[in-house]
């Protein structure tokens, strides 16, 4: 193999050298023209009523799993997925270091911790979350997805009065 001699190695060593305190420059550039960057966080918690809404059953689950994925409109193709963990409170966090403009991103379910409380379904497994700062949505950073639940596969025994507690606070008139 051909290896270039050492007096040409030194310069394109001094350029390498220019190339990387280029980047440097450019990474800390100031925000505004700022690429993305932004923290999604949310709760996992265990739906035992298969309610859709939080209740007083309703847990928290520590050391479930999501992902956050987007999408090109149109196009199937996945341009990111990106996994995290939630801490003993519930909550995930998951950094993304791009802008995802004309992507639609969503949180989505992976896992559950607890056997008896894992069972999702479509549609109810995900919460989607811009990631974009060209949507009008001034504060920078930080986006909060929606509470997303994992359901009981048997609703709790108690779920009928639990449930119609929660009715009863939403309709002020009962027929
Ligand atoms: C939740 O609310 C129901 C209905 O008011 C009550 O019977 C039940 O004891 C409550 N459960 C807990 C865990 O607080």
């Amino acid at each position: 193999m051909a290896r270039p001699r050492f007096a040409t190695t030194a310069p394109l060593l001094a350029l390498a050298v220019l190339a990387a305190v280029a980047s440097v420059a450019v990474a800390t550039a100031p925000a505004g023209k700022d690429p993305g960057g932004f923290v999604v966080t949310g709760r996992v918690y265990c739906d035992p009523c298969r309610a859709g809404f939080e209740t007083n059953v309703s847990k928290s689950i520590p050391g479930a799993t999501v992902s956050v994925e987007c999408r090109h409109y149109g196009a199937g193709r996945e341009s990111l997925k990106a996994e995290a963990t939630t801490d003993e409170k519930g909550w995930y966090k998951v950094e993304i270091d791009q802008d995802h403009q004309e992507e639609i991103c969503e949180v989505v379910l992976d896992k559950s911790s607890d056997p008896a409380c894992s069972e999702t379904e479509k549609t109810r497994d995900r919460s989607r979350v811009p990631l974009t700062s060209n949507n009008g949505l001034k504060q920078n950073g930080i986006r909060y997805a929606n509470p997303i639940a994992f359901f009981r596969k048997e609703p709790l025994a108690d779920c009928g009065s639990i449930l119609q507690k929660y009715d009863l606070q939403d309709a002020p008139e009962t027929p």
